[in-house]
C-alpha cells in the first residue's frame, strides 16, 4: 500500500487494539528499514532495535507499567527501540526519530502500531518500568529503553483528522505572536 503522504499523517492514528492476522516477514522487514533509515545527530545512530513476536513475552511486556502498555498483550509484535547514551547525547531524540518513523511506514503498509513509552514510567512496584523491559528481553544495563511500539493489523476504525480541527494559532509567523498561544 503506498499512500501519498500527506493523506496518510491526515488518516494516521495510535492504533491499540488489532487482529490475530500476523504480519508478513516482508512487511516487517520495510518497518524495520524505517527505523534503520532514521536520521539522528552526526549520524552517530545509537540505536538497536529488539523485536519480539513471542505471545508470551509480548504478554509479559504489557506488564511493564499499570497504565498504557496494555495494546502490547495484543499485538503481532513489538519493536523495543534501544540506544547507547554513551554513543550519543542525543539519544533521545534519535530513538524518538526512529519510533516515529516506524510508527508512520507502519501505518503506510497497513500496520497499526502505538508507542508506549517507558522513559520515566515507573512499573507497579515504582521502579523504572524499563528495568521490567531489558529484564525481560535481556537488554543490558548500559542501555536506555525509551520506547516500545505495539504494532498489529488494526481492529479499530478511526477517522482521518478533520482539516478545520487542525491547530493553526499554535504557530507563529515571524516572531511569537502574544495571545496566540
Ligand atoms: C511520547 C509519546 C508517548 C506516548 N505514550 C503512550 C503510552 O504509553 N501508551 C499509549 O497507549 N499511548 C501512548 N502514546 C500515544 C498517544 O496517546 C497518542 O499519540 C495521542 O493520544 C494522539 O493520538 P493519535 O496518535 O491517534 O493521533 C504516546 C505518544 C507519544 C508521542
Amino acid at each position: 500500500m503506498d499512500k501519498d503522504l500527506n493523506k496518510l499523517l491526515f488518516e494516521r492514528h495510535s492504533i491499540r487494539r488489532y487482529t490475530d492476522q500476523e504480519i508478513s516477514p516482508d512487511t516487517i522487514k520495510q518497518i524495520l528499514e524505517a527505523g534503520l533509515l532514521a536520521p539522528s545527530s552526526k549520524s552517530a545512530r545509537p540505536w538497536q532495535f529488539v523485536v519480539v513476536e513471542d505471545k508470551a513475552m509480548l504478554q509479559a511486556l504489557s506488564q511493564c507499567k499499570p497504565f498504557g502498555a496494555k495494546p502490547l498483550a495484543g499485538a503481532s509484535l513489538a519493536i523495543a527501540i534501544c540506544a547507547d547514551p554513551e554513543k550519543s547525547d542525543a539519544w533521545i531524540e534519535d530513538c524518538a526519530v526512529a519510533a516515529t518513523l516506524i510508527h508512520v511506514q507502519a501505518a503506510a503498509l497497513g500496520v497499526g502500531s502505538c508507542w508506549i513509552q517507558l522513559r520515566g514510567r515507573d512499573n507497579e512496584a515504582g521502579e523504572p518500568a524499563q528495568d521490567t523491559v531489558k529484564s525481560l528481553l535481556g537488554i543490558p544495563d548500559a542501555m536506555q529503553v525509551p520506547v516500545i511500539l505495539s504494532l498489529g493489523i488494526s481492529a479499530e476504525q478511526r477517522k482521518p483528522v478533520d482539516p478545520d480541527k487542525l491547530m493553526w494559532e499554535k504557530v507563529h509567523i515571524g516572531a511569537w505572536t502574544l495571545g496566540q498561544e
